[in-house]
Formats: structure tokens, sequence, C-alpha cells
């Protein structure tokens, strides 16, 4: 659904992506991973027609970004990472002039409406002015928005980022079931739980440069599955291990604070750049 051929975007001397190869297939949630600056949402502007790669190409449902951006547009839709909606106008407002632009046939468009605000729980406040609504619930509304034409493919850049943990479980169960629906989708985050949680596979992005491809469990097992946490003078030490048994004959010999767990995205990202995802 998505074939990515050496996507590069340069910004005068930055290199905000470079040379990115990559297929994600029809019904996958694909999450891009890194920290903040790694090239996340250039990906998704380059994806998603709004910007042109430097080199390189891609396509979307077989249609190039860069030769078809009209047809690609018709395929996907875009949930951008800070808040685009009209704060004057009603959530149905909102979703009207979406689906205006896009010449959904008036009829058609009203039934989506409907559909699409009891979908993401929003009925009730349909007719209130956006700018009165919480950050969760403007999160949903551009969901619904991006969902009115009914793409293929659905970009979602940071869609939980500043949402409390009960908004962002609710929004994942938004993007399951869109997925469920048929919609392949590529979302970005920082959040390793998202990331772990949410996706079938995930790349790893650091400084512009996919570090790491493959589904959760796959880059784990690389890394080792097991992680001995020492925390001795104020400092904490991480080592992995393929064996537990290899991890608890190691932890035995440790002074310290010593823990034994299995090994998450975090300690993936750790191993292959030596810095952490999060500040
Ligand atoms: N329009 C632009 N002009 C100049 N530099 C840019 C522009 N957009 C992005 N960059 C640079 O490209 C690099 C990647 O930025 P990008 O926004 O893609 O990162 P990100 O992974 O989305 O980060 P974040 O988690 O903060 O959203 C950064 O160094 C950024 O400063
Ligand atoms: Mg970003």
């Amino acid at each position: 659904m998505i074939r990515i051929a050496g996507l590069t975007k340069k910004y005068h001397e930055t290199v905000a992506l470079h040379d990115l190869h990559l297929e994600i297939g029809a019904g996958e949630i694909f999450g891009l991973l890194g920290p903040n600056g790694a090239g996340k949402t250039t990906t998704v502007r380059l994806l998603t027609t709004l910007a042109r790669p430097t080199s390189g190409e891609a396509s979307i449902n077989g249609y190039s970004v860069v030769r078809h951006p009209e047809a690609v547009k018709r395929q996907i839709g875009v949930v951008p990472q800070h808040i685009n909606l009209d704060q004057d106008l009603t959530a149905r407002e909102n979703l009207e002039l979406h689906g205006r632009l896009h010449r959904i046939p008036r009829g058609e468009r009203s039934v989506r409406i409907r559909e699409l605000l009891a979908f993401v729980d929003l009925e009730d406040r349909a007719d209130e002015p956006v700018g009165r609504f919480s950050a969760g619930m403007k999160r949903r509304l551009m969901i619904a928005r991006a969902l009115m034409h009914r793409p293929r493919v659905l970009f979602l850049d940071e869609p939980t980022v500043g949402l409390d943990p009960q908004v962002r479980r609710r929004i994942w169960d938004l993007i399951r079931e869109m997925n469920r629906n048929g919609t392949t989708i590529l979302l970005t985050t920082h959040y390793i739980e998202e990331a772990e949680m949410l996706c079938h596979r995930v790349g790893i992005l650091d400084r512009g440069r996919l570090i790491a491809l493959g589904t959760p469990r796959e880059l784990k097992r690389r890394v080792g599955e097991y992680v001995v946490e020492n925390i001795a003078g104020g400092e904490t030490q991480y080592r992995l291990f393929t064996g537990r048994e290899e991890a608890i004959r190691y932890a035995a010999g440790l002074s310290g604070t010593v823990t034994i767990r299995e090994t998450n995205l975090e300690d993936v990202f750790v191993e292959l750049t030596g810095r952490r995802v999060t500040e």
C-alpha cells in the first residue's frame, strides 16, 4: 500500500530524512518511532504530498507522491501533529467543510458526518464551537475529519501527544477499529508504549535514518529479551541478555538494587543509539 524508495529530504544543511526504504502492506498498523527531530513529521509530510522530496520516490496504493499528488490525496486521510481545526466553527461545520472540499455529495456527506460523530463519540457536542473542546475532543474530531472521504490509508502524526491516559486509550481503540475496517495506518509516536501496544510493525528513526525495522517482538529479540537494571551509587546500569537464566546469573553477582525485567522498545533504542527516546 505504501512503497518508499530512497526518500530523502534536506532543509539547507539539515538532512531531515536520509534515504528511507520501506514498504507497508495493506491492513498494517505501522509505527514510526523516534525522538524529537528524528524525521517523523518530515516522513509524513512527504508521504501526504505536503512536502516534496529532495530525492527518492514514494507511492501510495500505486500513485506517486511526486507525480500524482492529487490522486494520492484521494487515497489518504491525515491527522497532523498540530491542531488545525477551525476553532470558530462547530464540530459538524468542520466536518461539513472538509466534505465539501472533497466534493462528497450532500446526502452522503450528512450520513457520513452523523456516522463519524458517533464513531468518535462527539454527537452530543456536535453543534458547539470547537474552541470550547478539550484536547482529546479536538483530536477525536481531527480523526473523524480525516475519515470523511473513506481513505484507504490514514496518517496520524503523534495522535496522542499531550493527552491523558484514558483519552489515549480511547484513541488507540479508535485506531484499532479503523484498522479492523480495512484502513492501513501509519502513525508516528515518541511513546514507546504506544508503539508496543498498537503497531504490528515499528520503524525506529533517529536523526533522519531508519535504524531498525520489525515487529516489536523481533526488535526486542534482536537486542536481547531480558534486561538487568542495577542501581548502584545513584547510577543505573543496564545490561541485556538473550536468556532469562543468563540474566539471573549475572544479577546474582551484583550489589545494589537489582531488577530483572523484559526488554521494551526503549531498551532497543538505547542499545542501538546509546541515548533514550524521551528526555
Ligand atoms: N520546514 C523546515 N525547515 C527547516 N528545517 C526543518 C523543517 N521541518 C523540519 N526540519 C528539521 O528536520 C528535522 C526533522 O524534523 P521533524 O519535524 O521531521 O522531526 P520529528 O521526528 O517529527 O520531531 P518531533 O517529535 O519534535 O515532532 C529537524 O532537525 C527539524 O529541525
Ligand atoms: Mg513531528
